[in-house]
């Protein structure tokens, strides 16, 4: 195909066209068909940074999310469980919020709420060995998802630093990870992505 003729014609949104956004739509439907594949290698990144823990980043992922899935959490879960701690490249200072914001089209809001507040349940076992305060988290006491945040915590995400443990592979959730994130139920494009995969 000309290249002109797969791109919008206008240099501003306000002269865009009809056609130009059928283009653009094309477009997103290949792109966002491949976001499990850019998050499986994002993830990978985290391979070999211990970061002076006994594991590092990726296999105490994987031990989270393997620890998740042999206790019988469902498949979101166990995602959001693989994925919590992808924010560590790019959210040095805040990663919670990267890995919830990611999982927030394809998730319930309990794990949307997991993922972005565990950081602060997670410092119930730490936090006063650097310093802080360990019952940050009773800021949180009362909100509907303060159980099963602190449950998380305590049974997948404090106890995944054993070098010992057999974790599941990546590739075993390599195919979670593509059916969790296939369909958007949040997002203020479920609409395009729906029209996407009903084109597809
Ligand atoms: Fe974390
Ligand atoms: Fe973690």
């Amino acid at each position: 195909m000309d290249a002109h003729h797969d791109r919008a014609g206008f240099t501003a949104m306000t002269e865009g066209t009809a056609e130009d956004w059928g283009i653009i739509a094309g477009h997103f439907r290949e792109f966002s068909s491949h976001l499990p594949a850019r998050v499986i290698t994002h993830l990978k990144l985290l391979e070999g940074d211990y970061g002076g823990f006994p594991v590092d980043r990726l296999e105490h992922s994987l031990q989270t999310a393997t620890r998740a899935h042999r206790d019988g959490r469902d498949e979101p879960y166990v995602v959001m469980a693989l994925l919590h701690d992808i924010g560590d490249t790019l959210g040095s200072f805040n990663h919670p919020e990267i890995a919830a914001a990611m999982l927030r089209p394809f998730v319930s809001e309990e794990l949307h709420w997991i993922a972005n507040t565990h950081g602060v349940f997670q410092g119930y076992y730490y936090f006063h060995y650097i310093g802080g305060d360990r019952d940050m988290r009773e800021a949180y006491r009362g909100h509907p998802h303060f159980e099963a945040c602190a449950e998380f915590c305590e049974k997948y995400d404090q106890s995944a630093f054993d070098p010992g443990y057999e974790s599941a592979p990546l590739d075993f959730f390599v195919p979670m990870v593509e059916r969790v994130m296939a369909r958007p139920i949040n997002s203020i494009y479920a609409r395009a992505a729906q029209a996407a995969a009903e084109a597809a």
